[in-house]
Order: C-alpha cells, then structure tokens, then sequence
C-alpha cells in the first residue's frame, strides 16, 4: 500500500510530484521514490525513510524533471523497507519504470515464470513482477503492453508506468485502489488522493474499476480493459487550502488534541435543534420515512474508528432503542454477512480509504443495505461510494493516531443517536437534557486541557513501565480500547484496553507492581462495581492511575494518582476520559523520545487487506 503521485506538463515536476507526495505521505513513510527522464532514459532516486530525505537527495543531484514525473511514497506489505524494495521498479534494461499502491497476490507464481525465463530481480517486492511483465511486452506502445498485462494479475491495486519511448507519458491502472486524475492549465496530475493534488486544481476525474488511463501534458484518455475509449465528465471537487502547519507546537498530535473544543463546536455547528431536541443532520440521503424504518444499525470499522463505533453502537441502542451491532470491518467482510431487512450501515472511517472499511461496504452494498459514512475527508473512496454521509468537519488530522477525528466521531455519533431517539421514543425534554450536555462538552474538554501539565506530570511516573492495563465499564470500556492504542501506537508500550469485570477471568494474573492499571471511572452507573475491581487490582500490588470525575475520596485507598475530568452523562463522558487517555499517551511518548507524528510501523490509512 501507498501512495502515488505523478505529473505530466511541468518543467520542474520533480517538485512538483514530491509536494504531492507529503500530501500522501499517510498512506505510508517508510521510504519513498520518484522517476523522470533526462536525455531520453529514465533517472530515478530512492531513499528509506521520509520524503524529506528524497526531497534532499534529488536536490544533491540536480533531479529536476523534464515535464513528467513519477513519485511514490511506501508502507512495507512485501520485503523490508530498504532502498531496493522502494518504488519506482524499473524493468532489467531500464526501460520502463512502475510505482504500485496494493498487493498483487499471485506475486510468487509470476515471479518464478519469469525467473524461470531468465529475469533478475532487485527486490523482494509483488511490485517488481509487474515491471518485468510490462516491459517484456512492450512492443509498440506502452498503453496497449499494460494492457496486455494486466489480466495475469491478481489482486487489488493501483499502477503509473512510464517508458523511455514515450516520455510525455504516464500510464495508470486501477482495481479496488484509488486513483485520480486532476488537470490544470496543460498540466496532468495523477495521484491515489485527489486532496493532494495543488489548490488550483478543481477538475478531477477519478478511474473506475478497471479502466487504463492515458496521461499527457494537458490530455487525458480513459479506456476499458478492451482499449475501447471511455468518455467522462471530470468532477468539481471542493478544495479547501489545508494548511499543514505545526505553529508553535512540536507535535501535530499536541496541536490535534488541544483543537478538540473548536473541532467539537464545529461538529455540532447547523446540526442541533434544541428547541425540539433533537439533531437535524444534512447528507444522510435518507428520508425521514426511510428512518423510521430503520429496525436495526450495523456499525463498521477499524482501529481507532471502531472503538469510536462501539461507543456509537452504545449510544443509539441506548438513546434511539434500536439494535446495534458493532464489527471490525476487516473480520466482516469475510463472514458471509446476514443482512436482514430494515438494516442500516454505518461505516466509519477517519480518511474514507481504509481498505478492510471499502470492502466491507462494497460487500454490503451487493446485499443491497444502505451505507452511511461517518468520515473526514471529502473527496476519498467512501465519500463517493457510500449512499449518504456525515462529515467530521475536524480539518486535517496529520499526526498519525487518530485524536480529534475520535472524538469528532463520537460526537457526530451522538448527533444521530440522539436524532433517531427523537424520532422514537425519546421526549423533547430528554433530548434537551442531551443536547445541553453536548454544548458543554467543547468547554469540559477545555478543562482537561487546561490542565494538561498536571498529566505531564503523572506522565514522568508512569513512563518508566513497560506494560499497561487500561481498564473501563460500559462506555468506559471502549475508552479503555482506544486510550491503550493510542499508548501503543505513540509510545510502543504494550498496553490492553480490558472491561474492568473481565480482568478476574484471566488477565489479573498479570498484575503486579510493575504492570500500572489506568482505570476509567466515569461511567457513573458503573462505579461501584468498577471500585471492587480496582480493589482486586491492588489486592494484587499494581499501580492504580485513575481517571476520576467524582469526588477524589471516593476512589481512597484504590487510586495511586487521579487524573480529574469534569462530570458528564455516560454516553458523552467517552469523549472526556478519551481525551485525558490521549495526553496520557501523549506525555509518555514524549518522555520515552518516540516519533510521536509517524510512529514506526503504522500509516494514517491503511490501504491494503
Ligand atoms: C490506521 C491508523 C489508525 C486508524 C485506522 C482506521 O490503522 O493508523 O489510526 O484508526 O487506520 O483509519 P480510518 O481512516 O478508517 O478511520
């Protein structure tokens, strides 16, 4: 998985391609190359790690681009990331050079028939093989060998090709990957991300499944897997100029957390009606008939996404009455999905680009459900796929670990729990009561962070321990799941999100002084109990770090150290304890020297199965 940015028309399309490539670089960092011809052969660089290192050495080598380059930003699926496994991949005689976001499955058969025939590889990468198939088909054109090649690939994928015959070219392909081609002014831009295409431009067009592009200075051909032409409309996109900028903070993941009051606001901002209590939400797509008959909800997603489903999922069962059920995306796809009537999806996904939350969908839309998208970015897969959507409206989320983008998702969750309560059972002074307490939570989160030092502080503590226990009730469970992610995530610590109950079957068994127990306490119709299990916890000798909106007497003799939220209602006081989780992790990580914004191993989205 990756990304892939290309562009033909430019005279410095070198920087040109490596600008979009930051745009791409949540698709993955680990390493990173680009491509381009001088003197009628291709150059290429490679570098491992960031596109910073690339921007420098194409810099100390005077890559600039003569009208068309090809870049590519990785996340390791096959081989390491090393220099030799980073894209482009070009053919035995370079000739020909191939950037690839996806997984081409039958990678080993194709490769050992073309072992078998006497081709080398440089690579440990699926990628590769289709450099070599490409380039020993190549006869004439470079449209008509791509062609020719791609029904011997499996998978699902995304290509740019180039080839040193036609260097005002750049062929592209794509199977259940995105790609999109943007066009301004003579110039041609290919990418897996429209958002990263420059501000001017507003046209994109965006490949269907199976279609083979042809890009050209200012020229864009579409063909069917036949080569028979396509014509397509291209699309207005809305472009808002994103500024990517840190300020004065040293983190984006800082500066994401401290947004959370005005992402909030901005969540709820033409979306409450208190008057009748209830939320009126634009881009759902469904009538209020066709809500009414919703008999059931079905939430997908993954990692931080889905433990904002599982509280959603809480939410509208107990708001709206109407059965939830929860499911990691990547896990339901392959189940062979009962859909019964009356069955409403919600897919949520932060980028609209995970591939296990496409899928899943596009398996649930062949059942003939209707799919709402709970998302951030405009523009992405399942914008344009779902039947209706909510946007986050939390801006640009950089920094890898999903913080505003969570909480945002709780709270447009919470909007329609609340909406579809409404159109239930719920009366207009319990939606009221709701609505107050959502309009307070900008401001209660505030005071979390108001205090943030206090957290840092606790921080210094708790940093020298190598394994955490997160532990929850109720809406405070999902809470846990999500606070020991982002632990993981940011500071590689081993952490467990655990439901406090459950930790007596098994899990205590590792507790001891050296394994602390962060515990989520504000599930008020929960505490009593949460209590006795912290007192199993110290029983046994561990650490108790509580996060605590009651008095601090209540929780004597069972917390070591509290960390103080402002008191809410159950459903909403997830949002308050995830955001002291979130600085918990944040200040350990920080303690521990980690790359907090890009932590090893991850991408924003993950674009592969
Ligand atoms: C990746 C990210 C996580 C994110 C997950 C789902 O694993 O590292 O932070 O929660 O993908 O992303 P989505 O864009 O679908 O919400």
């Amino acid at each position: 998985m990756c990304g892939i940015f290309g562009c033909v028309g430019l005279d410095e399309s070198v920087k040109a391609v490596l600008s979009g490539l930051r745009r791409l670089e949540y698709r993955g960092y680990d390493s990173a190359g680009v491509c381009t011809f001088s003197n009628d052969k291709i150059i290429f660089e490679k570098q491992v790690g960031k596109i910073s290192t690339l921007d420098e050495a194409t810099e100390k080598k005077g890559m600039k681009g003569n009208k068309l380059a090809l870049a590519h930003t990785r996340w390791a699926t096959h081989g390491k990331p090393t220099k030799e496994n980073a894209h482009p991949h070009l053919d035995e005689k370079n000739t020909l050079a191939l950037v690839h976001n996806g997984i081409i499955e039958n990678h080993e058969v194709l490769r050992r028939d073309l072992k078998a025939k006497g081709v080398k590889f440089l690579s440990d990468t699926d990628s590769e093989v289709i450099a070599h198939l490409i380039a020993k088909d190549f006869e004439e054109d470079l449209l008509g060998a791509v062609q020719r090649s791609l029904p011997l690939l499996e998978g699902s994928f995304a290509i740019g090709v180039i080839h040193e015959k036609e260097p005002n070219t750049i062929i592209a392909f794509c199977k259940d990957a995105p790609l999109a081609v943007g066009m301004n002014e003579g110039v041609t831009y290919l990418s897996s991300d429209p958002n990263a295409f420059p501000s001017e431009v507003k046209n994109v067009v965006f490949l269907s499944n199976g279609e083979i592009a042809r890009l050209q200075a200012g020229v864009l051909e579409l063909f069917d897997g036949d080569l028979t032409p396509i014509q397509r409309e291209s699309l207005i996109i809305e472009r808002h100029d994103q500024v990517f900028s840190k300020g004065d903070y040293e983190h984006y993941t800082l500066k994401e957390i401290d947004e959370q009051p005005m992402a909030i606001r901005n969540a709820l901002f033409n979306r409450t009606h208190y008057d009748f209590g209830t939320a009126t939400l634009e881009g759902l797509n469904l009538s209020i008939h066709e809500l009414l008959e919703v008999e059931r909800v079905l939430i997908l997603g993954c990692g931080t996404s889905y433990h904002a489903g599982i509280i959603g999922a809480m939410m509208i069962e107990e708001l709206a009455r109407v059965p939830t059920q929860i499911e990691i995306a990547s896990e339901y796809r392959y189940s062979n999905p009962i859909v019964l009537p009356g069955t409403l999806v919600i897919a949520i996904s932060q980028s609209g680009e995970t591939a296990d939350t496409v899928a899943a969908v596009r398996e649930l839309k062949t059942k003939g459900a209707p799919v709402l998208w709970i998302g951030n970015v405009q523009g992405s897969t399942l914008a344009r796929e779902a039947d209706g959507a909510l946007f986050l409206r939390a801006g640009p989320e950089i920094g890898v670990c999903s913080t505003k983008a969570f909480t945002n998702q709780v709270v447009v969750l919470s909007l329609f729990a609340l909406m579809m309560g409404r159109m239930r059972h719920l009366s207009r002074d319990e939606g009221k009561a709701f609505l107050d307490c959502l309009m307070r939570l900008p401001d209660e989160v505030q005071t979390i962070l108001d205090r943030k030092g206090d957290i840092a502080k606790l921080a210094k503590k708790y940093a020298k321990y190598d394994n955490f226990f997160f532990l929850g009730r109720r809406y405070m469970y999902p809470v846990s799941l999500e606070a020991a992610l982002k632990l993981k995530e940011i500071s590689y610590i081993n952490a467990n999100g655990y439901p406090a109950g459950e930790l007596k079957h098994g899990p205590i068994a590792l507790i001891n002084e050296s394994c602390p127990t962060v515990a989520f306490t504000t599930n008020q119709t929960t505490f009593p109990k949460m209590k006795s299990n912290l007192q199993e916890v110290k029983a046994r000798h561990g650490l108790v770090l509580a996060v605590s909106s009651v008095d601090h007497r209540a929780l004597d003799g069972v917390a070591d150290d509290l960390i103080q939220v402002p008191q809410t209602i159950d459903p909403l006081a997830s949002v308050l304890a995830s955001v002291a989780g979130q600085l918990l992790a944040y200040y350990i990580a920080l303690e521990r020297g980690a790359n907090i914004d890009q932590p090893r191993n991850l991408a924003k989205a993950v674009t592969v199965e």
